[in-house]
């Protein structure tokens, strides 16, 4: 077995992970919210004004510190007033972009803003920048947080809601290179400046005004817009998908296993050159980067609407997972925020529903495992890494250490690899270790998930190989395998 050293520095850190890198993302697609996380009609379910009990003690146990609504492509074509006010009143629409099917507006404004409340996370609202006026996206934000007597505020308090909400989080449109209005760059960064003037801050509401940032490595995309948006912007977005759509997720060929992880690992290289020509034009980086999409994109699940953008979330899912949230921990002076896509039932879901019944995916339980780094000091660390035997270029093991306020030390670890497991040698720069325990999530098949019929197949257990050192300690990393270490 092979060792790897990973040494971790324990002085002098300097930045501090921000929670809201470990966010979701819940878009009207498919049934991410209907038949996910609201309930129209099956009342069988327990809930609270339709929204499902067993979904929001899910998110708040692996402490979901923010969630995205309402989209993705349907925040372009999204007119909030349609949901607001008595349910049966409210407009019907199609869904146009997600499958042409009929969207009620049941779950509007009031309905988010209450989920936010029981998961205790941030709201972040795409505002409609693509299909809506300035006026209109200007209103949004005055119903949602003003107090001051006007007309919209009075709509607000006779809709049911006295006091206004807190909002921090407001994306000025969303793709808006694609599906958010077709636009060439200089276009949208105009259009952000003139809609971003409007987001008004009411009383002590403080936006942090998100611009539509670039798809993947779009770097020219990144240059126009930053050239022209040069300020009332606190970050831009970045959409990075791992994508896969010639097979479904628990069908992957070992090949394309690798591929995806290859896909997913790009993610480092992505941040650091949008943020290099970032700087470029914001030298002192007072803008920084939301990742609000990212995550795997299979073939959909067989009997599925295509439109619906389900799929199985197995293994695979779960090394992407990690490497992605250790590559945001790594580079969190960057990256402010972070959104896996989706919350429940689309793309690579946290959680899967059917009828009465949840299941959290190996996904889950990485940010179960990952949630312990949230608001940590990050460590500086190395390993000498290996790489995988198919593809030269990427990284087999993907790593991040964070220390606590108390000096508690926490290190996260995956391993992409499918047959080699490794001996991971920890070096701790002046700290000294008493105790240490230590959690993972693996299998010996990449392809393993969990079902409705075994719903606990894939799930974190406590983790014992490992031994103290002299400046750390050593732990065997086992093939396709993600450990948390936790030291004291
Ligand atoms: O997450 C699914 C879709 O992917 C979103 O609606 C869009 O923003 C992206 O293309």
């Amino acid at each position: 077995m092979e060792t790897m050293k990973l040494t971790i520095k324990t002085m002098n850190s300097k930045y501090r992970i921000n929670p809201e890198i470990y966010g979701s993302f819940s878009e009207h697609l498919g049934r991410c919210i209907y038949d996910g996380i609201y309930l129209k009609d099956n009342h069988d379910v327990p809930n609270i004004d339709g929204i499902r009990n067993d979904i929001v003690e899910a998110l708040k146990a692996i402490k979901l510190p923010v969630l995205r609504w309402p989209g993705g492509c349907f925040a372009d074509e999204y007119h909030w007033r349609d949901g607001i006010g008595e349910k049966s009143m409210r407009k019907k629409m199609i869904n146009t972009h997600w499958g042409g099917l009929t969207e009620d507006n049941s779950f509007g404004t009031h309905e988010f803003m209450k989920l936010c409340e029981l998961i205790g996370c941030e709201p972040y609202i795409a505002g409609n920048l693509g299909s809506g006026t300035v006026q209109e996206m200007s209103e949004w934000i005055e119903y949602i947080t003003s107090s001051e007597p006007s007309t919209v505020v009075e709509e607000r308090i006779t809709n049911g809601r006295k006091e206004p909400w807190k909002l921090k989080y407001f994306g000025v449109g969303n793709e808006n290179w694609a599906c958010g209005g077709n636009m060439r760059p200089q276009y949208y960064a105009d259009l952000y400046r003139r809609y971003a003037t409007y987001c008004r801050n009411y009383g002590p509401n403080r936006l942090y005004k998100i611009a539509c940032g670039p798809n993947s490595d779009d770097y020219d995309w990144t240059d126009k817009i930053m050239e022209i948006i040069t300020k009332d912007c606190s970050a831009i977005s970045l959409h990075h998908y791992s994508w896969m759509t010639s097979q479904r997720a628990a069908e992957l060929s070992e090949d394309n296993y690798y591929r995806i992880i290859a896909k997913s690992k790009k993610m480092d290289e992505l941040i650091e050159n949008h943020w290099n020509i970032m700087g470029k034009y914001d030298p002192d980086h007072k803008i920084k980067l939301v990742v609000d999409e990212w995550g795997t994109w299979y073939k959909t699940e067989e009997g599925t609407n295509p439109r619906f953008l389900h799929q199985q979330s197995t293994m695979t899912d779960a090394i992407v997972a990690a490497s992605t949230l250790d590559i945001f921990n790594n580079r969190c002076n960057m990256v402010s925020m972070a959104n896996i896509a989706q919350t429940v039932n689309v793309l690579q879901a946290v959680i899967l529903t059917s009828g009465k019944q949840l299941i959290k995916t190996p996904t889950y339980h990485v940010f179960d495992i990952y949630k312990e780094h949230q608001n940590n000091m990050l460590l500086d660390s190395y390993c000498k890494n290996s790489t995988l035997d198919n593809d030269e270029q990427v990284k087999t093991i993907s790593y991040s250490a964070s220390m606590n306020r108390d000096g508690s030390i926490y290190i996260t670890l995956s391993n992409a690899s499918l047959d080699k497991e490794y001996e991971m040698d920890i070096e701790l720069y002046d700290k000294s270790v008493e105790t240490v325990s230590a959690e993972i999530l693996t299998s010996d098949n990449y392809l393993s998930h969990n079902s409705f019929d075994e719903p606990e197949k894939i799930k974190k257990q406590e983790y014992s190989l490992f031994k103290l050192s002299n400046n750390g300690l050593i732990i065997k990393l086992l093939p396709c395998s993600v450990v948390g270490i936790s030291l004291k």
